[in-house]
């Protein structure tokens, strides 16, 4: 198991705001090195299964909508203790809930479109960077 790795989606909201360019430096000024990085957009079929967790919750349907609705930036991220520092990074779901300086009180707009998902541990780091990268996708 990987232990120094994450994923990242810079998600639709980010992307048709012009906010990848600011995102990605303060990513890399906080210490991540860029495993591997693409633009893409998921299909109904990949956002039910990346989200497969919360097919259950009341907001699953708008998440799908909203996942899909145009271009991503998926990464692979490297540092030691990706996970838990880019958590950190990103802060609270809720942008209204989270610190300072992180990424989604500056770009987040609403629980709902919150510019960015994080890995929530090592094994879905794992899972998810290999959801969207083949090994020759990561350098
Ligand atoms: P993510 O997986 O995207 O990094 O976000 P997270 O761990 O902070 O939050 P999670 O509980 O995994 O929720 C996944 C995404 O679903 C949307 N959401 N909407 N309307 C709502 O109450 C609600 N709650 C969650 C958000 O896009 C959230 O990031
Ligand atoms: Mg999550």
């Amino acid at each position: 198991m990987v232990t120094n790795r994450t994923f990242t989606m810079l998600k639709p909201d980010a992307v048709e705001k012009g906010h990848v360019g600011a995102i990605i430096e303060k990513i890399t000024a906080s210490g991540f090195r860029i495993v591997a990085m693409k633009l893409t957009q998921m299909t109904t079929a990949d956002a039910e299964e990346f989200y497969a967790i919360h097919k259950e919750r009341p907001f699953f349907p708008d998440l799908v909508e909203y996942m899909t609705r145009g271009p991503i930036v998926a990464a692979i991220l490297e540092k030691d203790n990706a996970v838990e520092d880019f958590r950190t990074l990103i802060g609270a779901t809720n942008p209204a809930e989270a610190a300072e300086g992180t990424i989604r009180k500056l770009y987040a707009a609403s629980i709902g479109e919150n510019a960015v998902h994080g890995s929530d541990s090592d094994e879905n780091a794992a899972i998810e960077g290999a959801f969207h990268f083949s090994g020759r996708e990561m350098f």
